[in-house]
C-alpha cells in the first residue's frame, strides 16, 4: 500500500499515514477479529456478496454482531475503490472487538473497530504463469476453526516461512493424512483426470476462489469431486493447484523437491485459467 493511499478507519476516509488505532484495541492485543482481501478488476469488486456472506460467517464464528449492512459495506468498500483510482485493486478489511480494558472475556458495550484499505493488485507473474511455483507440504498446526477468516495468522506466518526458507511459495498443510488447505490459498489436485478438492469444513477456509473454480468447474463439464484429499496422493497427482484472491489459479509444478506430473502447469490448469481468466475479463467489462 502507497502511504498516500486513502483508507477508511471508523467512518471516515483518512490518509494511510494518518490512520491510527489504539494500543488496547483487542485486534492489536488478542488478534480478537476478521478480515476479508477482495479483489477489483476495472473498478469492480469480485464476487462481493460472496465476501460479505463470508465476512458474516467469520463474525458469526467469533460472536461479533456485523457493525455494518452489506449496503453499508457495498458504499463503503466503493467509495474506497473510487478514491484510490478504481483500475484494480486488492481491498483489505478488517473487523475488532474494538478498545477496551485488556481482559480476555468479551468487553460490555464497545464499539467495533471497522478498517478498510486497498492495495495495487498484483496478479501472478508471467513466469509463475509459465512454470508454476514450488510447494512443500507440512504438518497443519493450526486451530480447529479455520472456515473463520481470523486475524490470528501466527501459525500460517510461520507455516508461510518455512516454504519460503525451503526455496518454495507455499506449504500445503497435512492434517492426520489428510490435506486441508495451504497457508493462504486452497488446494486442488488432478488425479486419473479428475480435479479434487477437500469438502468444506471447519479445518479450511472455504475460499471464494476455490467456490469459483469448482463453479466453473461444473458448469464446463470438466470431472470435479469435492473429496478427502490424501498426502499419500499428492506424490502421484497429475496437477496440483492453490487458488486464492490473489494467487488466482498458480500450478504447483514442484512439491517437496520433486517434479508434479510433467514439471510443468498441465492441460487442467490451462483450462480453468482460461475459464477464470474470460470470468475476470466480463467483470472488467462491467458485468
Ligand atoms: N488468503 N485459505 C487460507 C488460509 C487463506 O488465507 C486464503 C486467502 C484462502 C483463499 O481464499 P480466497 O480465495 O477467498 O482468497 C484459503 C488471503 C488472500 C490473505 O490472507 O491474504
Amino acid at each position: 500500500m502507497h502511504p498516500s493511499s486513502l483508507v477508511y478507519l471508523n467512518g471516515a476516509f483518512m490518509p494511510a499515514t494518518e490512520a491510527k488505532v489504539s494500543v488496547l484495541d483487542r485486534g492489536f492485543l488478542f488478534a480478537d477479529g476478521v478480515y476479508e482481501v477482495i479483489p477489483v478488476y476495472g473498478g469492480h469488486l469480485f464476487r462481493l456478496e460472496h465476501h460479505l456472506q463470508r465476512l458474516d460467517d467469520s463474525l458469526a464464528g467469533i460472536r461479533l454482531a456485523n457493525p455494518l449492512s452489506h449496503e453499508a459495506w457495498r458504499t463503503l468498500l466503493e467509495e474506497l475503490v473510487r478514491r484510490n483510482g478504481d483500475g484494480d485493486q486488492s481491498l483489505y478489511l478488517q473487523v475488532t472487538r474494538g478498545v477496551a480494558k485488556r481482559d480476555h472475556a468479551f468487553p460490555a458495550a464497545v464499539e467495533p473497530t471497522v478498517f478498510a484499505m486497498s492495495s495495487p493488485l498484483l496478479e501472478p507473474a508471467e513466469q509463475v504463469r509459465r512454470e508454476g511455483v514450488a510447494a512443500i507440504t507440512v504438518e497443519d498446526i493450526r486451530w480447529k476453526l479455520c472456515h473463520i477468516k481470523s486475524i490470528a495468522l501466527l501459525p500460517n506466518v510461520l507455516l508461510r516461512q518455512h516454504a519460503v526458507e525451503a526455496g518454495a511459495a507455499e506449504a500445503i498443510l497435512v492434517r492426520g493424512e489428510q490435506v486441508t488447505e495451504a497457508a493462504a490459498s486452497n488446494v486442488f489436485a488432478v488425479l486419473n483426470g479428475i480435479i479434487v478438492t477437500p469438502p468444506k469444513s471447519a479445518l479450511l477456509l472455504p475460499g471464494i476462489t476455490r467456490d469459483l473454480v469448482v463453479e466453473l468447474a461444473r458448469e464446463h463439464d470438466l470431472p470435479l469431486r469435492e473429496d478427502i484429499l490424501l498426502a499419500d496422493d499428492l506424490p502421484d497427482a497429475d496437477e496440483i493447484w492453490l487458488t486464492s484472491s490473489t494467487r488466482e489459479v498458480t500450478a504447483v509444478t514442484r512439491l517437496d523437491g520433486h517434479p508434479v506430473g510433467s514439471g510443468k502447469p498441465g492441460p487442467m490448469w490451462a483450462r480453468i485459467t482460461e475459464l477464470y481468466r474470460a470470468y475476470k475479463a466480463r467483470l472488467r467489462a462491467g458485468g
